[in-house]
């Protein structure tokens, strides 16, 4: 067999920000990946029954305040500026996410005009934990307590308790404070859902992004092949490895890493503009306020917003919260994050084999994390030295 300069098992963006970099000190690199298709959870495709682009494991929204990620991403293609708003259907109206003074406004019929009158509306609907004594205020012992803290019971029973039990099957009470510790509430009226400096999507998807950094002479990429399946017939200087850490040690007869995974059920309407007023609506509630049926899905997406894209028809994606398929987040609790550090004790100890991205690190990343974990990760192995600007 051919030796390469690094293995690398997977095509998502850390795998492929890997072999790209290694590209440009003209070393090779072989990646292995398990899926049909390039870009992990990025990827990108049309739909074929409407024309438009769509992301098959869920919206990709880029954002970002790293100057070195920005400059990175630009060699791979057009990027427009692009601002991503979020609305949730609460009491069955269309109100911004995250809360804001308009989203507080529509669901209590107030007129909160200022920063100062909204800082005042919040206090008052904060509540506050006292110790025993009843003096001194105590820190929230969980999620539910954080929330109280934060945004106080009216919003906390609306919004954040019902939709955390759909996400997460469990109810803020029953999760560690780290789950809610960071509700945004803004104080003005900015319905951006990111605040990052840079916000933008690929003119031409996420997948072209992918074929344009992997396509180099120094990059063999192999689809639907289980690292697993070939690991004993591939010869490499340097292994990384961005699957599932548990899996590489094949679970070691300790139980797995909990992950919560998504379904997501595809529905089309032909001779339709828009299904929705946004890209995201996020359903929090657990029945619909009119007719007051269950709703089991977190969220839908009509990708046709995105961009601006053109098409006689529409096509949404219904989320749902689940147990099992792909794993897609960690499950924040003891029992996993001890798990985790005996699996990480064992690949301190594995030579030769870096563990890299969102699943061999049992953590959520976004894309811009995952992409300057993968630069950083180079600039380590090469001995290359970055000096950053600004
Ligand atoms: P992945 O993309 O998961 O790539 C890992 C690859 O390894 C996969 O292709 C997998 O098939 C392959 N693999 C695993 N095991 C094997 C094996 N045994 N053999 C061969 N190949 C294997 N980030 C944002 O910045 N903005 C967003 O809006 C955003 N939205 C998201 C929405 C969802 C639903 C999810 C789950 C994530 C979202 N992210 C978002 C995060 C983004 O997806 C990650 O940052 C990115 O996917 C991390 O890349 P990665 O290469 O580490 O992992
Ligand atoms: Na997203």
């Amino acid at each position: 067999a051919k030796q390469y300069d690094n293995c690398i098992i997977g095509s998502g963006l850390s795998g492929s920000v890997i072999a790209q970099q290694y590209s440009t000190f003209n070393q090779s690199s072989l990646i292995i990946e398990k899926r049909s298709h390039i870009g992990g959870n990025c990827y990108d495709t049309i739909d074929s029954e409407t024309g438009i682009r769509i992301s098959l494991y869920g919206a990709h929204l880029f954002h970002t305040n790293s100057d070195r990620v920005w400059n990175y991403v630009q060699q791979f293609g057009h990027w427009v500026n692009y601002e991503h708003k979020v609305l949730g259907l609460v009491n069955g109206k269309y109100v911004p996410i995250p809360v804001n003074i308009d989203t507080v406004n529509a669901l209590f019929d107030l007129n909160i005009s200022t920063e100062e009158e909204m800082k005042e509306w919040l206090i008052q609907e904060q509540v506050l934990f006292l110790e025993k004594d009843g003096t001194t205020i105590r820190e929230p012992k969980d999620s539910e307590e954080v929330a109280l803290t934060r945004v106080g019971e009216r919003l906390y029973e609306l919004i954040f308790k019902p939709y955390t039990w759909k996400q997460w099957a469990k109810y803020p009470k029953e999760l560690g404070p780290e789950v809610l510790s960071r509700i945004p509430v803004r104080s003005n009226h900015d319905g951006r859902y990111f605040s990052d400096r840079y916000q933008a999507l690929p003119q031409n998807g996420y997948t072209s992004l992918f074929e344009n950094m992997l396509d180099s002479p120094w990059i063999t990429v192999v689809t639907d092949t289980d690292y697993f399946d070939v690991r004993d017939k591939i010869q490499c200087k340097r292994l990384y490895y961005t699957g599932p850490i548990d899996a590489y040690f094949n679970h070691l007869g300790w139980p797995k890493l909990e992950y919560r995974s998504l379904s997501f059920e595809r529905g089309v309407k032909f001779n339709t503009e828009y299904f929705q007023p946004a890209a995201v609506v996020n359903h929090p509630q657990s029945h619909d306020y009119e007719t007051g049926k269950e709703v089991d899905f977190t969220r839908i997406v009509e990708y046709k917003h995105f961009l601006n894209q053109t098409s006689d028809h529409t096509v949404y994606f219904i989320e749902r919260s689940t147990d099992d398929g792909d794993p897609y987040y960690p499950v924040p609790n003891d029992e996993n994050k001890e798990l985790y550090k005996r699996y990480q004790g064992m690949a301190e100890k594995e030579e030769g084999v870096r563990f890299v991205g969102r699943l061999a690190n049992y953590k959520y990343f976004n894309m811009d994390q995952a992409i300057l974990n993968a630069l950083e990760v180079v600039d380590q192995d090469t001995g290359r030295v970055v000096v950053e600007e600004g």
